[in-house]
């Protein structure tokens, strides 16, 4: 090679699944046809996101377009594409999707053996919507557990965390990402709209170790329980040597959150508090997957007393409090926690 021309060699999504996902806990070619049934859906949103101050599809659900079709809100639309991308890839045998309030059992025609299992938050951020802020996808993949072919059922989808094989999100923002674990790192893939691909661009991740942002929603300060509250007047204090006060972002999308986070070094907070004693998130379709990701990046994931990927799910939607961020902090509110939230209002 010419001294002058860099080796840098550019990666594609499917190159790498291909070259580095040796250890995957499912066959390659499985894992690629879900990972490209993904990513189809994730460029029609991603389309759809970016030409949304230009058309009508924002926020108007039963309206019609100018061609006279009906226009979808964005989050039913990605819902739909997402949906339809997996049962036409034919590996997925069932998906709970944060949109539906039942499990969707696919009838695969061609694949009657499919043995996977889809778990989506199809758009995450939706207040962010309509104002050009980032939001995104989160999926999460787990393996069949009932027995025999055909559509599974909501016993595969209440899987714990720790069955998952891989999760993942989509970022739409500035640039659209795919961020994704097989339990063996995080990547970070970059689309390239001019050749419409997902191209390696942040390999290996891992949560810096100093942590100087906050994420939680202090609008709620008043309903906090008090090791909370002890916990952010720790954070706002200065002390020499330390790199407190802290910043809070809070961007008001999971996905958007936690990007910054991972890649900057923060910690993302929605506790329980009086009037939510479950907290907000959903565990299968929002916490799990973050938390997969959250641990695979070194961090750790938790509810402010378990890991969040021990927990027994028992419904589909049910929410859970969530910690996500490295050790040392989260390590750090569950002291908090521990100390004052003997005296929580119940
Ligand atoms: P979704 O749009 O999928 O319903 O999720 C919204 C979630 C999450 O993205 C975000 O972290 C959180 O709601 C924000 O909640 P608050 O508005 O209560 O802060
Ligand atoms: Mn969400
Ligand atoms: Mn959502």
């Amino acid at each position: 090679m010419h001294p002058n021309i860099s080796p840098r060699k550019v990666v594609t999504l499917e190159q790498f699944i291909i070259e580095r996902e040796q250890q995957l806990p499912f066959a390659t070619g499985e894992f690629s046809q879900i990972i490209r049934d993904l990513g189809l859906a994730a460029k029609m949103v991603n389309r759809e996101v970016n030409k949304a101050g230009l058309v009508d599809i924002l926020g108007f659900t039963g309206e019609e377009n100018v061609q006279g079709e009906k226009v979808q809100k964005l989050d039913i639309f990605a819902n739909l594409q997402f949906l339809q991308a997996l049962r036409i890839g034919g590996q997925v045998c069932v998906i709970g999707s944060e949109e539906n309030e039942e499990v969707i059992p696919v009838e695969n025609s061609q694949n009657s053996e499919a043995k996977y299992v889809v778990l989506l938050d199809p758009l995450d951020g939706s207040s962010n919507i309509d104002v050009n802020v980032s939001i995104g996808t989160i999926f999460s993949i787990y393996r069949r557990i009932t027995k025999g072919n055909g559509p599974g059922t909501e016993q595969d989808c209440l899987q714990k965390g720790t069955e998952q094989v891989c999760a993942g999100y989509f970022i739409y923002g500035s640039s659209t990402m795919l961020v994704y674990t097989t339990g063996n790192g995080v990547n970070g893939f970059t689309l390239d709209p001019s050749i419409g691909e997902f191209l390696l661009s942040h390999r290996d991740i891992k949560i810096p170790a100093t942590c100087n942002i906050y994420s939680l929603n202090e609008g709620n300060y008043r309903k906090f329980y008090p090791g909370i509250k002890e916990y952010l007047r720790h954070i706002k204090g200065k002390y020499e040597n330390s790199v407190r006060p802290y910043s809070t972002r809070y961007i008001g999308s999971l996905v958007a959150d936690f990007h910054r986070n991972l890649l900057r070094g923060g910690v993302f907070i929605y506790p329980a508090f009086t009037d939510r004693p479950k907290g907000k998130l959903r565990l299968m379709y929002e916490a799990n997957p973050m938390a997969f990701l959250t641990e695979q990046a070194g961090g750790m994931a938790t509810n402010g007393e378990e890991r969040i990927m021990d927990l027994q799910p028992t419904q589909l939607h049910q929410r859970t409090p969530l910690y996500l961020g490295n050790v040392s902090e989260v390590t750090l509110i569950h002291e908090y926690l521990r100390k004052y939230d003997l005296k929580k209002i119940n």
